[in-house]
């Protein structure tokens, strides 16, 4: 298994500017890393950034990952962790696929989750978790194009993945419309409820019928 371990990155610690050293130890992911992962990006991944239903932290979607993809989800492990202490176990992590389009001979890999303790950024985490990430898909499918998308706004991800030099960026419109209120379907959504309407009615007979026959 990959294991890299890197000492003593200051981490700042104080609002005054002071900084503590840490060790981190990036690794592949591990099942008994993924409820700690899923805690992570449940503390960073804010609904806000990720307003598109496509894009959803849940469970599912850390252990789908490690399936699917168990060599590109990585994660750096703070080597001070004790029971109990303030930080962490778990204290980044970046979770990847390679896609492969029919017809192609080319490979793109997409880095789907980066994310790092909040306490700890700025210490390299993100930074060497998509190294690693970028050499292992290299290695293994020889990828040529890797991408990488967040919402516009998220000032720190665009900022890491440009210093990384994923320096071209595509603007990508999301389009959405309320059916209810779009005149060229509100039609289907009332529809839809007389169904329903009509099934819980018919429902109700047939459980009043049932208790009808158990009384006589
Ligand atoms: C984006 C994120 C993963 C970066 O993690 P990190 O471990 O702090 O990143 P690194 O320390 O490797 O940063 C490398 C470089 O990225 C840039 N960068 C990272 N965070 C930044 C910030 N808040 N403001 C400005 N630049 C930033 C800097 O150029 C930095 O280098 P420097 O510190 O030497 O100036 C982290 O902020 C995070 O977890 N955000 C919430 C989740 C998220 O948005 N994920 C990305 C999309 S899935």
């Amino acid at each position: 298994m990959v294991q890299i371990q890197i000492k003593d990155v200051k981490v700042k610690s104080t609002s005054k500017g002071d900084f503590e050293k840490h060790s981190f130890t990036v690794r592949e992911m591990e099942i008994d890393d993924i409820a700690e992962v899923y805690q992570l990006g449940e503390s960073n991944f804010k609904a806000n950034l990720w307003p598109m239903l496509y894009r959803s932290w849940d469970e599912y979607e850390v252990t789908t990952l490690f399936n699917t993809d168990g060599d590109y989800c990585l994660v750096a492990e703070n080597d001070d962790y004790e029971e109990g202490s303030k930080d962490p176990r778990i204290v980044g992590f970046v979770l990847g696929t390679v896609i492969s389009k029919a017809g192609s001979a080319w490979s793109y890999g997409y880095v789907i989750w980066a994310c790092t303790y909040t306490p700890w950024a700025r210490a390299g985490i993100a930074g060497r978790l998509l190294d690693k990430l970028i050499e292992t898909m290299v290695e293994h499918e020889g990828i040529r194009i890797i991408m990488a998308d967040t919402d516009p706004e998220n000032v720190p991800a665009v900022k890491f993945f440009t210093k990384k030099g994923f320096l071209e960026q595509k603007p990508h419109v999301y389009l959405s419309t309320n059916l209810e209120t779009n005149p060229r379907y509100a039609h289907l959504i009332e529809k839809s409820r007389k169904a329903n309407r009509l099934k819980l009615a018919r429902k109700k007979s047939k459980n009043a019928a049932r208790s009808k026959k158990r009384i006589k």
